[in-house]
Parts: structure tokens; C-alpha cells; sequence
């Protein structure tokens, strides 16, 4: 059974809660303030980035909550320019340091560039962090198959995560077999669709949120835990946060999910990771 509490199993000894909350796009005088309402309500898996200029902001909510570090899954990502630039060693002290921490939970090359040709050197950095212990799991976001197809033939550790753009329009299926048959784990990011299309008002998503008393948003996110993805829905709100964070009381009925499966277009709302250099 599903609950607020349920993880997944990532490299040994670690495990990342299903569910979690991201924090791109909250500006960086909300951030305390919005952090620390999700902890409050009840997350405990923090999703940032140093591209989202809100890290240090995000450490300052950690130790305000008072919830012990050992309780919260923090990840945190690389920035395309310190990709780019082979600053990696850098930019990860600069992470742990405006975060207040000793370790990340998780540490994801933020995009592959891959017109730049780094990232198989980059993740062999990451591959030092991980060994040395300062991130507990270390993963990609925005991989494709032919990016990830490299990693696993040049590298050693086999990322734990790959956190990519994923939601009923957009949903991965070629990607989330290759990455079941290799043991990395699928996380959506967008899981709401960044409000960028009428996902809430689409036929199946009304049927279901009708027939279990709950809102669009919540059959949405129930759709992307019981397909197995780790889901990190972002909202400036309470409210919300509560609201995306209920979804543990209704259960989505095969021919529910099978509705919402077949909402899918293949079509992306952001950018397409081969154009993100
Ligand atoms: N790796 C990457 O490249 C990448 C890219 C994008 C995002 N991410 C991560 O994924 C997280 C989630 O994605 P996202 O923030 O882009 O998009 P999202 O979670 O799909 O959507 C967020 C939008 O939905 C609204 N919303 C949230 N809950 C709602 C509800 N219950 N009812 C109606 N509207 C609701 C929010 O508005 P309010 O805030 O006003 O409630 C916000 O406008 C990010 O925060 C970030 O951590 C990663």
C-alpha cells in the first residue's frame, strides 16, 4: 500500500520517498517560508537546484524546521554552466556549503549538453562523491536512452535517478523500459504539467477526481505513483502543498489508469534535452 512514507530502493543502504517537492521557480525570498510549510505539512524529500538560485534558502528552512537531517532526502543538481565549464568539484562544495550540509541524498547532472561532450567526465566526478560519501546516491536528470547508453558502458556506478520532464502527455514509456531493465529510477519532473496545458480538464482526469471525491491534481499525482515514479510537485501554496501531498486515501482503478495512459501525446512541454547546450 501506497503512503505518505513509501520509498523506493536506490544504490545500497539508501532509499528516496516517492514523493517529494520542488522548489524551481520559487523565488529566492519565498523559499524559506515555502520550505518550510512543505516540511510542516509533511514532506520529507526536498527537490532544488543550484540553477534555481535558491539553495541557500533552502538550507535555512532545513535548520529552521528543526526536523532531523537524517529524516529529509535533499537533492540538489548541477548547473549547465559549471557543466560546461568542468567546474564540478567547485560547484558541489558550493552546493553543500549553501546548503548547510555535509551530504546530499542525491546529485543530479541537471541536463546532458550533450554538444559539449562532458558528461561522461562529469559523472566520473560524480563517481567520486559518491565513493567518498558525500553524496549518498548520485543520478542524471534529462538523459536520454543514447546518453544513459554511454554512462553504463564508460563509467562504473549506474545512476540512480534519472529525473526527467514526465507527466500524462508526455510519459516516457521508451525511457521508463530501458531504465527498468537497467535499475535506474524514474522520477517526473512537470508531474503536473507545469500548468502549461488542460491536463486537470481533460475527460479521464475529471471522471476519476469525481469518482474519489479528490482534485485533479491529486488523481494526477496518484497516476505517477502507481506507474512507480518518484513525484515532486512544486506550489508557492499551503494549501496545495497539503492537497498534493493527500493522495494516500483513493486508490486509481485499472480501467482509471488505463484512461489516463492513453492521454499520452509523446509531446513535451519544455525544452528538448539534445537542444540544451
Ligand atoms: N530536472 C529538471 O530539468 C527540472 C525541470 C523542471 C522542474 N524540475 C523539478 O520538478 C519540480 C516540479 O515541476 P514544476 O515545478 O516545473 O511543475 P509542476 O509541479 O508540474 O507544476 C507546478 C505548477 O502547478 C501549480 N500547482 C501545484 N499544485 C497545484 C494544485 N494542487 N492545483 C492546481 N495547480 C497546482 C503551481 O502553482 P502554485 O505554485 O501557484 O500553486 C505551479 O504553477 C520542480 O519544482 C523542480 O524541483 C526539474
Amino acid at each position: 500500500m501506497l503512503t505518505t512514507s513509501t520509498t523506493i530502493p536506490l544504490l545500497p543502504g539508501t532509499a528516496i520517498p516517492q514523493i517529494g517537492f520542488g522548489v524551481f521557480l520559487v523565488d529566492p525570498e519565498d523559499t524559506q517560508r515555502v520550505v518550510e510549510d512543505a516540511l510542516a505539512v509533511g514532506y520529507r524529500h526536498i527537490d532544488t537546484a543550484t540553477g534555481y538560485n535558491n539553495e541557500k534558502e533552502v538550507g535555512a528552512a532545513l535548520r529552521a524546521s528543526g526536523i532531523p537531517r537524517e529524516e529529509i532526502f535533499v537533492t540538489t543538481k548541477l548547473r549547465n554552466d559549471h557543466h560546461k565549464a568542468g567546474d564540478v568539484e567547485g560547484a558541489f562544495e558550493r552546493s553543500l556549503e549553501a546548503l548547510g550540509l555535509d551530504a546530499l541524498d542525491l546529485y543530479l547532472i541537471h541536463w546532458p549538453m550533450p554538444a559539449n561532450d562532458r558528461y561522461v567526465d562529469t559523472w566520473k566526478t560524480f563517481e567520486t562523491f559518491h565513493a567518498d560519501g558525500r553524496a549518498k546516491a548520485i543520478g542524471v536528470s534529462n538523459f536520454q536512452i543514447p546518453h544513459l547508453e554511454r554512462l553504463l558502458a564508460e563509467t562504473e556506478v549506474v545512476p540512480a535517478v534519472n529525473q526527467v520532464e514526465l507527466h500524462p502527455i508526455f510519459q516516457q514509456r521508451e525511457l521508463r523500459a530501458f531504465q527498468d531493465g537497467h535499475g535506474i529510477k524514474t522520477e517526473s519532473w512537470g508531474p503536473l504539467g507545469q500548468g502549461k496545458y488542460d491536463l486537470f480538464g481533460m475527460v479521464p482526469v475529471q471522471a476519476a477526481a469525481a469518482a474519489h471525491d479528490a482534485t485533479p491534481a491529486q488523481v494526477v499525482l496518484r497516476w505517477h505513483l502507481q506507474t512507480g515514479n518518484i513525484v515532486i510537485p512544486k506550489s508557492n501554496r499551503r494549501e496545495r502543498m497539503a492537497e498534493n501531498l493527500d493522495v494516500f486515501s483513493f486508490e486509481l482503478s485499472d480501467d482509471e489508469m488505463r484512461a489516463i495512459d492513453d492521454l499520452d501525446e509523446n509531446r513535451r512541454v519544455g525544452g528538448h534535452p539534445d537542444e540544451i547546450n
